[in-house]
């Protein structure tokens, strides 16, 4: 039995209560796997509506920079364990909001409760350091302190485990919270904050605007009282977000886009290598920025590995993710969809092979929805566009190559360096790529999607700009040092100049 809920109003979620949009405007929130399905209808924000959650915001952070760490945290466990109560409810909610399948849904969930058990954790562990300082009976130590208000902007394919990533290591620092979620997953945002809500956090300490980037989203970057940024989404927007960032002299931490590659060399288990390729290609419709979106396969396993890859993938189920014989969901909105094709018709004139798929799905119930058939290009060039931009959609591409070393030199070669993965049975082999390959993720014999939250979490070169979120150091992103300086030696000591 499914336990979806019926539309509903929300309103923005400012100091603890409700409110409308100030002028008035509201947008829908609809399923994907059914656009008559209207899940919620959301308050269409402007500047002003910001402008009132960051105030909020700054009220309430005095107060909850001075409660302490552990206190913080027991809040952030307690929220925890009510995503864990609310596990099934919320995983339904999400497949009906975005689309992803019913195992994938429940997979997000967990990675948010994840997060909030480690970042629980750390409330104790927020260490700083005790130095030996050059004078005598002085002491030097560290500290960490809050940045203030802070603006976290999030993007829809995975509207609660990305949120988490964000708010729970912003609060437990001490900071208070704007957060402007995707238009497309409003509801799955604001389940996420009411759990924190009812685990006992005071109000105003995380404030939801809802709304779009352009609106929205550009007002909580420009807001002077907004002292950093936490944006995931695409490359051309963090520039423009980094822009107003860097202006401002704000904090701005970016992961953005993906062009991730599994390669499979020639020494490889291929039918391993197949299953690693359907996860990470076709699972949540191709739609993370870890998707493995590039196959790169060297000549000795290319014909076994197309034709099994080609087969396995032709027998996918597409349809609604809260049916349990679906394999594929749909893909997110109607633009994205003709954005997807696009890439299939940029592919055909590009010269590649199209192998499966490359056409919209309407067959009976899938004509309601925004349905994509899974897509698999062969021949590919590196060189080409398929194999270069980011589609965000269940299309990937099969690269041929003679070699290893031309492997890694196709994997590397995009502008983005999120995740990339080899299959191989060779150790050296192995090492050696995870030396050479230049991302923030590598995995050996697993496809490049499913990151754990205990370990860094980012990319290098366009995919961001140097940060990481999660990980063992996720304090570092959601806090700053204060360097403390004791002088109990009754007498005016002056560094660098009374040494001994
Ligand atoms: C994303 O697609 O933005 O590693 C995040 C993974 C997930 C997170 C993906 N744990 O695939």
């Amino acid at each position: 039995m499914t336990m979806v809920e019926s539309a509903l109003t929300a309103g923005n979620l400012v100091n603890g209560a409700f409110r409308p949009a100030g002028a008035g405007r509201t947008f829908e929130s609809r399923n994907p796997a059914n656009s008559d399905d209207v899940v919620g209808v959301f308050p269409r924000s402007d500047a002003s509506d910001v402008d009132a959650a960051v105030d909020a915001a700054r009220t309430a952070f005095d107060g909850w920079r001075r409660t302490p760490w552990p206190s913080r945290a027991a809040i952030i466990l307690r929220a925890s364990e009510l995503l864990e109560e609310r596990k099934e409810a919320l995983a339904q909610l999400m497949t009906r909001e975005m689309g992803k399948v019913l195992t994938e849904a429940r997979g997000d969930v967990q990675e948010a409760i994840d997060m909030g058990k480690f970042i629980a954790g750390q409330g104790r562990r927020a260490f700083g350091e005790t130095v030996p300082s050059e004078l005598r009976d002085k002491w030097a130590m560290t500290m960490r302190q809050p940045f203030g208000v802070v603006g976290c902007i999030t993007p829809w394919n995975f509207p609660i485990a990305i949120p988490s990533w964000k708010i729970f290591p912003a609060i437990l620092a001490g900071n208070a919270v704007v957060l402007k979620p995707a238009e497309d997953t409003p509801l799955c945002a604001l389940r996420f904050v009411e759990a924190l809500e009812d685990a006992g956090l005071p109000a105003g300490v995380v404030n939801v605007v809802f709304g779009f980037g352009e609106e929205a989203g550009a007002a909580l970057v420009a807001h002077p009282d907004v002292a950093a940024i936490y944006f995931t989404g695409s490359v051309d927007t963090g520039r423009i977000v980094s822009e107003t960032c860097g202006r401002m002299l704000k904090k701005c931490s970016l992961e953005l886009g993906g062009k991730n590659a599994i390669v499979v060399l020639d020494d490889a288990d291929v039918e391993l290598a197949v299953d690693g390729a359907l996860w990470g290609a076709f699972g949540t419709a191709g739609q993370r920025c870890t998707a493995s979106s590039r196959l790169i396969v060297e000549q000795g396993a290319l014909d076994q590995f197309t034709s099994r890859l080609v087969e396995r993938a032709s027998h996918l189920r597409l349809g609604d993710g809260l049916d349990a014989k679906v394999d594929v969901g749909p893909v997110i909105n109607e633009t994205q969809l003709r954005r997807i094709h696009s890439y299939t018709e940029i592919g055909k004139g590009e010269g590649a092979s199209l192998l499966l798929g490359g056409e919209v799905a309407s067959e009976g119930a899938l004509a309601k929805g925004w349905f994509y058939r899974p897509t698999v290009f062969g021949d590919v060039k590196p060189a080409m566009r398929i194999a270069q931009e980011e589609i965000f959609g269940p299309t990937t591409v099969i690269i041929p190559v003679a070699s290893m070393e031309d492997a890694i030199t196709a994997a590397n070669s995009t502008q983005y360096g999120l995740s990339l993965s080899v299959y191989t049975n060779d150790l050296r082999t192995a090492f050696h790529a995870i030396n050479e390959l230049h991302s923030g993720i590598v995995y050996i014999n697993a496809p490049t999607i499913g990151a754990e939250i205990q370990l860094p979490f980012g990319g290098t070169r366009n995919t961001g700009n140097g940060h990481r979120e999660a990980g063992g150091h996720v304090l570092d992103e959601f806090s700053e040092w204060k360097s403390v300086y004791i002088d109990y030696s009754g007498r005016l000591q002056r560094a660098q100049i009374d040494t001994e």
